[in-house]
């Protein structure tokens, strides 16, 4: 059997029997495929690990809590035996052969009708790989290769563009805080897969340089917006490079809900009949603080957390933040935007009940190699401002949290 190469094929197991003999350690690496494949799946084994047992109570496989016996396979399509009796699996692939049954078999891929090959996704498609014969099986060089499709196709470093199914429109990407490494895997894909990218001054830069010279990148802060107001200059933007037939990326920082004028841009695609999707990203109102040591949220401290912007001080008429009862909560806050305003957003906090005492962490450009972190009270966060020359971008965080992390390293 060996000498010929295997012939590779998906199994369409939708509704049908795959009879699973052993519920060990190989049953629970290759359960959640066949679950997930939708295959009517009988367990035969004395015992399972305690996962491969809350799959049976969980209802999606059926466990009979026996040893094999003949007949067994009896209904299957496929089989996978794995028991740790070796006769027991002898006995079980003899029953396969003579029953027409693809079997895979943990003990001896020499004797097995069937290998599992090392599997991964990416983007709706199942990258599989399988070594030629059995005596050439080496499982660590099939998995790696599979790592590095795979991978290579997350990270954009492997580009395969789809030209059946590339549909041209916008891809409103969250770009999460700046670490190049901190955007999603599908963000990092639709990014690798553009003609054009509208990016702002926060986020990601560095992977802007990592695009082929083909794609045209655009700077959001420099669009020239004459009588136009700056968002309908991007809008009209990311509209007129979409009517070209291109696939553009709108590239923002952090998650383009949050503070990021993303759903503006949403509504005026929509007017404009231009398909566009929305792939979150990692805001920094929680990754940002997190990158410094200091946790939003945190067991007997903090059962709250509210993200607030900063923009307009408390006092300003074209505020929308209820800053009185925000400082009667006792949970975190998290200011974004709010360099400029801190003494005012201090003040009165404090005016409304706050104590002065209340720490407060400022984190400027966080996850970059320029992070840094300066903390202060409430009572000395504008001050502490001042002498430390804090700049935007920061995120400002207030409350006791900012003091239960191990203290940074000086
Ligand atoms: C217009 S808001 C956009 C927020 C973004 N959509 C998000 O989810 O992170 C910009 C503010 O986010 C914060 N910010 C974004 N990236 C940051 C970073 N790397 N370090 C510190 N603050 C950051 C700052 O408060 C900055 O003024």
């Amino acid at each position: 059997m060996a000498e010929h190469p295997a012939y590779p094929v998906g199994l369409r197991l939708s509704g049908r029997r795959v009879v699973v003999l052993g519920g060990g350690q190989v049953a629970q690496r290759r359960l959640p495929a066949l679950i997930a494949a939708g295959a009517d799946i009988v367990l035969v084994s004395p015992e399972a690990t305690p996962s491969v047992e809350a799959m049976a109570d969980a209802g999606e496989i059926t466990w009979r809590q026996r040893r094999y016996q003949d007949g067994d396979l009896a209904d299957a399509w496929y089989a996978l035996i794995a028991t740790g009796d070796h006769e027991a699996n002898t006995a079980a692939s003899a029953e396969a052969e003579r029953r027409r049954v693809w079997c895979v078999r943990a003990d001896d891929a020499d004797r097995a009708t069937a290998w599992t090959p090392a599997t991964g996704t990416s983007a709706g498609v199942t990258v599989a790989v399988l070594t030629t014969d059995a005596r050439g099986r080496d499982p660590r060089h099939t998995a790696a290769i599979r790592d590095a499709v795979v991978e290579g196709l997350r990270d954009g470093t492997l580009v395969a563009p789809h030209h059946r199914t590339r549909t041209p429109g916008v891809a409103l990407v969250g770009g999460g805080p700046g670490d190049p490494d901190l955007i999603t895997v599908r963000g990092r894909r639709l990014l690798a897969e553009a003609d054009v990218v509208i990016a702002d001054r926060l986020g990601p830069r560095d992977l802007l340089a990592e695009l082929p010279p083909h794609v045209e990148v655009i700077d959001a802060a420099k669009i020239p917006y004459g009588r136009y107001m700056a968002q309908e200059a991007i809008n009209n933007a990311l509209i007129e490079h979409a009517k070209q037939g291109k696939s553009v990326v709108r590239l923002k920082g952090g998650d383009p809900f949050v503070f990021g004028r993303g759903m503006e841009e949403v509504q005026a695609l929509a007017e404009a009949g231009i398909p566009c999707t929305v792939v979150p990203g990692i805001s920094s109102s929680i990754s940002v603080p997190g990158a410094a040591g200091i946790p939003v949220t945190h067991r007997g401290v903090a059962h709250e957390f509210t993200v607030v912007s900063g923009h307009v001080a408390p006092d300003d008429e074209r505020s929308l933040v209820d800053w009185p009862s925000l400082a009667r909560l006792t949970g975190t806050l998290v200011v974004l935007m709010g360099v400029d305003k801190i003494g005012k957003i201090a003040e009165t906090l404090i005016a409304h009940g706050r104590s002065p005492k209340t720490p407060v962490a400022l984190v400027q450009e966080g996850t970059t190699a320029a992070q840094r972190r300066v903390d202060a009270t409430l009572a000395t966060v504008a001050e502490t401002v001042r002498a430390e020359d804090v700049k935007p971008p920061a995120v400002v965080v207030i409350g006791e949290v900012v003091t239960v992390g191990p203290r940074p390293a000086p």
